[in-house]
């Protein structure tokens, strides 16, 4: 392992006032390091997403702090966490979030136009995303004549594009059929992994653990446990 990627500690994190409060996270540390698979794995409403949130700077915790890369980002300023937003973390939805009316093509350069890159060398650079992921046959097409595989291809292009240190991903097998899922997740480990990144992917799907360095497990907002993943042992 190649240092501490993410530390998270003691986040806590509820909605709404009086009757109507909900905790979502209720007490949750861990450390994730670079150059490692780290699975979040637990039923519907166990508050995985709430936590993907709060680790990638879109959503502030009540109490807690998170750590990335050694710097607390509930303490940055409003452009501070803009800027880490956009260059440090990576965030593949569970719906993709593509746009509809940009070409496949588009939609990986927005992060490059974003940060002030010239539009030629964007959509240069989101060609060569798209080689990577393979998918680079599709460019000119919107997202809608795309399969769900070929659409989460799109989403991690557009997050690796900016070559974030930290890349998250909630449920990415959720709406893929079980061959398409392993092969992408297989894909991330293999070519978009390495000793200086770190893979956050949160997850009920049994079928891809064996590509799981660790996997932490949660319910009702807190952590049960966390083991190794790696192929089945009988
Ligand atoms: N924006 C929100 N407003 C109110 N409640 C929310 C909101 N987001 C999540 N929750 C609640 O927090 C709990 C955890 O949700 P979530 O983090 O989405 O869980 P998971 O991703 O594990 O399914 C659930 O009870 C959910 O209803
Ligand atoms: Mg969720």
């Amino acid at each position: 392992m190649a240092g501490l990627a993410v530390k998270a500690h003691e986040l806590i994190k509820w909605f709404g006032e009086g009757e109507a409060k909900t905790y979502a996270v209720r007490g949750v540390s861990f450390e994730a390091d670079f150059g490692e698979m780290f699975y979040i794995e637990g039923p519907s409403g166990s508050g995985k997403t709430t936590l993907l949130s709060l680790i990638s700077g879109i959503l502030r915790p009540n109490s807690g702090s998170v750590l990335v890369d050694d710097k607390d980002i509930w303490s940055m300023t409003s452009d501070q966490l803009a800027d880490f937003r956009l260059n440090k973390v990576g965030f593949v939805f569970q719906d993709f979030h593509l746009f509809p009316r940009l070409t496949t093509a588009e939609n990986v350069a927005i992060p490059l136009i974003l940060k002030r890159r010239d539009w030629n060398e964007s959509m240069n650079s989101a060609m060569e995303y798209l080689e990577i992921v393979g998918i680079k046959d599709r460019a000119n097409l919107p997202p809608v004549k795309l399969s769900g595989g070929e659409q989460q291809r799109v989403a991690i292009a557009r997050a690796i594009a900016s070559s974030p240190d930290i890349l998250i991903f909630d449920e990415p097998t959720a709406s893929l059929d079980g061959d398409t899922g392993r092969r992408i997740v297989e894909f991330v480990k293999h070519n978009v992994l390495n000793e200086m990144r770190c893979i956050i992917i949160v997850t009920h799907d049994s079928r891809i653990f064996e590509y799981a360095d660790r996997i932490m497990k949660m319910e009702d907002g807190r952590i049960l446990g966390i083991e190794k993943g790696g192929p089945h042992e009988e």
